[in-house]
């Protein structure tokens, strides 16, 4: 078996794929290109780069190498899985038609983390994905605003309270704007517990980390088993999230019973409410402890993606002060000082191409996987099982044949009608993903964005400091390895 998968099971892969017409390098026992992969990343994050440099070399570096040497038909090595890129929008639609075919990459790891419909597939996902989507309609995320609201004035605060007399103040935004997508998380979703509820993020957020550390060792087989001081501490967290789970759970459940919580002012609540109703017409629902893991869910999938879309925006605001001086105007121009209410952030059509250019450029999530079940054909080609497909998102939203020849420039107007009509193919914008399990939270995520934008630009002019370095880099999302140093200067 072991003896299959190290030698035999890649070479056999690696002959059909190149008879298909997909070329890359060689199998090397294995590691594949695993080492390749390691070295390249560490090396694209050794410097920074100037801000007219091509993003993408720095934040998929090895793929784009792979590409650039080999063309799109092109496959790297994880381990002993090839693993191919499919860059043709067309096929990529395909992918995500067939989501019951091309699934997305069980690891155990990513259980360390939270379980949860992202992962699930067939039937359970159906049924999750259904009880949790109440919770993010149009009237729900309407109720939510206040909250969201609440957190990013906090963050303004702490930037009003950085200024001392003068009228301009430096500031890394990246920890306040991560502070300020973790708070809104924890109140959207836990409510009133919502202090039990930032602390399952913290250690959360450490586990995050821990399991990009691991991963780089997850192809070799057994290794989670090794007791070492990192898998020790992955399960220790595992378990103290559950502890802290429970503890919210039996709150809740207290709270209930004496009539001192509302069931459906949070997630928390909006999903324990359509589980429940799920469970009267179907019979079939989740466990308490299951719908708290889609909450876990929530915090993984929206915090740092979200902050990713709004840092970058400031920072990209920065380097084209007409966008920002554009985007204020509007602003203005719909709500002046006022809070913003819900209805009027529907207006902002500069901001939202704004902010759609940058999902573009700087999609939070570079790059999809997906691993066939059975062996398929997508277009002219067959697919075996084994393989893994990469959707390169960054490098498809930067390519000139379907973004034309300032696809590599920031130019918010080519969404001036819209995402549909902004590029030639269909699927050739997809920071969302796609299809019928595109992100669940998206629409929650642009209204964050728009209103913490918006308060922004109300108060503030800003620019980048001399000190900041532009080092875009790939962790959970792509994020600024050095920070978003900027200057901030009252209005
Ligand atoms: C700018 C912010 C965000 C980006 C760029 C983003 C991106 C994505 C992408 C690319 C996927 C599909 C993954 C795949 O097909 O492999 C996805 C799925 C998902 N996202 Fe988001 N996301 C964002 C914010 C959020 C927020 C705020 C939440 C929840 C509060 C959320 C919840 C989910 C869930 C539950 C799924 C799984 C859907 C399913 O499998 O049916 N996301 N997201």
């Amino acid at each position: 078996m072991l003896l299959n998968w190290v030698w035999l099971k890649p070479k056999k892969l690696e002959k059909f794929l190149r008879e298909q017409g997909f070329s890359g390098n060689s199998y090397k026992v294995f590691h594949g290109d695993m080492k390749e992969l390691a070295q390249t990343t560490k090396e694209a994050k050794s410097r920074p780069i100037s801000l007219s440099d091509d993003i993408a070399r720095r934040i998929l570096p090895f793929h784009h190498r792979i590409i650039t040497n080999f063309g799109k038909n092109s496959f790297i090595w994880m381990g002993p899985r090839p693993n191919i890129h499919i860059t043709d929008p067309k096929m990529i639609r395909e992918i995500f038609l067939k989501h019951d075919i091309f699934k997305k990459l069980r690891s155990p790891l990513a259980k360390l983390l939270a379980t949860g419909m992202v992962g699930y597939d067939g039937e359970q996902w159906f049924k999750v994905r259904k009880i949790a989507t109440p919770a993010f309609h149009h009237d729900k995320l309407k109720n939510m605003l206040p909250t969201i609201h609440k957190s990013c004035n906090d963050m303004l605060r702490k930037w009003e309270m950085s200024f001392s007399k003068d009228e301009s103040c430096e500031l890394d935004v990246w920890p306040h704007i991560q502070t300020l997508t973790a708070d809104v998380i924890s109140r959207t979703a836990f409510g009133s517990n919502f202090e039990e509820g930032r602390k399952i993020f913290e250690v959360l957020s450490e586990q995050i980390n821990l399991v990009i550390q691991a991963s780089l060792f997850a192809y070799i087989p057994g290794w989670r088993f090794v007791p070492n001081k990192l898998n020790r501490k992955l399960n220790s967290n595992h378990n103290e999230m559950g502890e802290l789970v429970k503890g919210i759970v039996n709150k809740r459940k207290e709270a209930l019973k004496v009539g001192k919580a509302s069931n459906n002012d949070d997630l928390l609540g909006i999903l324990m409410e359509s589980n429940h109703k799920e469970i009267q017409e179907k019979e079939t629902g989740m466990s308490i402890e299951e719908v708290i893991e889609e909450c876990k869910l929530f915090y993984l999938a929206g915090q740092e993606t979200t902050a990713s879309l709004l840092v970058w925006t400031t920072v990209l605001l920065c380097i084209h002060p007409e966008w920002q001086e554009r985007a204020r105007e509007e602003v203005c121009q719909v709500f002046g000082n006022r809070e913003p209410k819900f209805e009027e952030l529907n207006q902002l059509k500069v901001v939202s191409q704004i902010l759609y250019e940058v999902l573009r450029l700087y999609s939070p999530a570079p790059l999809l996987t997906r691993a066939n079940v059975k062996e398929i054909k997508l277009g002219e080609i067959v697919i075996p099982s084994g393989v893994l497909l990469s959707l390169p998102i960054m490098l498809v939203h930067h390519d000139h044949e379907y973004w034309g020849d300032d696809a590599k420039k920031f130019n918010p107007d080519r969404f001036s009608e819209g995402v549909s009509k902004a590029s030639k193919n269909q699927v050739s914008f997809f920071s969302f993903g796609w299809g019928p399990r595109i992100c669940l939270g998206q629409n929650f995520a642009l209204l964050e964005s728009k209103l913490a934008l918006a308060m922004i630009l109300q108060k503030f002019t800003f620019q980048l400091s001399p000190t900041y370095m532009h080092a875009p880099t790939r962790g959970v999302t792509v994020y600024p390895q050095h920070g978003a140093n900027i200057i901030l200067h009252k209005i």
